[in-house]
């Protein structure tokens, strides 16, 4: 059933209660990180743009945050201002060198309390040269272990595949973020996508949980996007976040800007959203 009061404010996108979502109170002490996998393999599907504005929301709560940049196009570094051509060492560094120190490879970002582990076009290399390494699907979650008391949230932005990357994200996660975005064939391929989560979890790591799901490029005025919604409520419900995020221009626009949206529009109605999430996972305890 598509709800028809989806501008009800009391009411999510599928017609739920929504419910309040209260300021999480400032943290006395930092650490140890919860670390979430931003991942669909599906591309363009909002990865990037989540990793960003949620981390940047979650800053702005006092919460210190990581961003990995785990896709070789180095997207979100892009949209955190660091131009991926300049930089001589990435997390590519880190995971092909043995004595590699991760504390030289991160770079704070212009939004307090965030910062960045950037990647370039180098990470495309690591997906062939690791298949040779023991260990190989957890060699990202042995090199981040020495900063995870440093930071209360670690966020991996994943590339668009299923590959021994991903793997390797989803084996250092905590849990899984899923964007999906409101179009026909969202649907397509999260099968795929809990049948990888749940055999990382079978084989490599046990803890990993799937957080939820996020809508995003929302559009209420169609029906279209309401009856996307509805479907994914039918077959995943409670992982359905409540928070969606509406299809709006200013989000490539801070992109070009390279600048979180909470910055670059920060009263503008997508900031807000990216707020909420935030407040969404601190309340489900899918982050600090
Ligand atoms: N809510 C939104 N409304 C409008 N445009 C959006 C929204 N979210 C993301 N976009 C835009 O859609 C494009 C794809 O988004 P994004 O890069 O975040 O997806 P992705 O899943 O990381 O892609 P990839 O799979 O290539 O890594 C970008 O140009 C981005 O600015
Ligand atoms: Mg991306």
């Amino acid at each position: 059933m598509v709800s028809q009061q989806t501008t009800d404010p009391q009411l999510d996108a599928v017609g739920r209660p929504m419910p309040e979502f209260p300021e999480p109170p400032p943290l006395a002490s930092h650490g140890p990180a919860r670390v979430i996998a931003l991942c669909n393999q599906k591309g363009g599907v909002g990865k990037t743009t989540t990793t960003i504005n949620l981390a940047a929301a979650l800053a702005e709560y006092g919460r210190k945050v990581l961003i990995v940049d785990f896709d070789p196009q180095g997207a979100a570094s892009v949209g955190l201002g660091v131009s991926p051509h300049e930089l001589d060492r990435t997390v590519y560094n880190l995971l092909m060198e043995r004595d590699a120190d991760i504390r030289s490879l991160i770079q704070h970002t212009a939004t307090p309390g965030l910062d960045l582990l950037p990647a370039n076009i180098d990470l495309s290399a690591a997906e062939v040269q690791l298949v040779g390494e023991v260990a190989r699907e957890s060699v990202l979650a042995r090199t981040l272990r020495p900063v995870l008391d440093d930071y209360d949230v670690v966020m991996i932005d994943c590339q668009p595949s299923l590959g021994l990357l991903t793997v390797n994200a989803l084996t250092a996660a905590h849990g899984v973020l899923i964007p999906l975005e409101c179009e026909f064939f969202a649907l397509r391929g999260v099968a795929l996508l809990v049948e990888t989560i749940e055999k990382v979890r079978d084989r490599l790591n046990p803890r990993l949980e799937v957080d939820g799901i996020l809508a995003t490029m929302y559009d209420p005025r169609t029906l279209h996007a309401r009856e996307v919604v509805a479907r994914v409520n039918e077959a995943f419900g409670d992982t359905l976040l409540h928070t969606v995020i509406s299809r709006t221009v200013k989000f490539p626009d801070a992109t070009v800007a390279a600048e979180p949206i909470t910055t670059y529009a920060p009263t503008h109605s997508g900031a807000a959203a990216y707020r909420q999430l935030a407040r969404e996972l601190v309340a489900r305890g899918d982050a600090a």
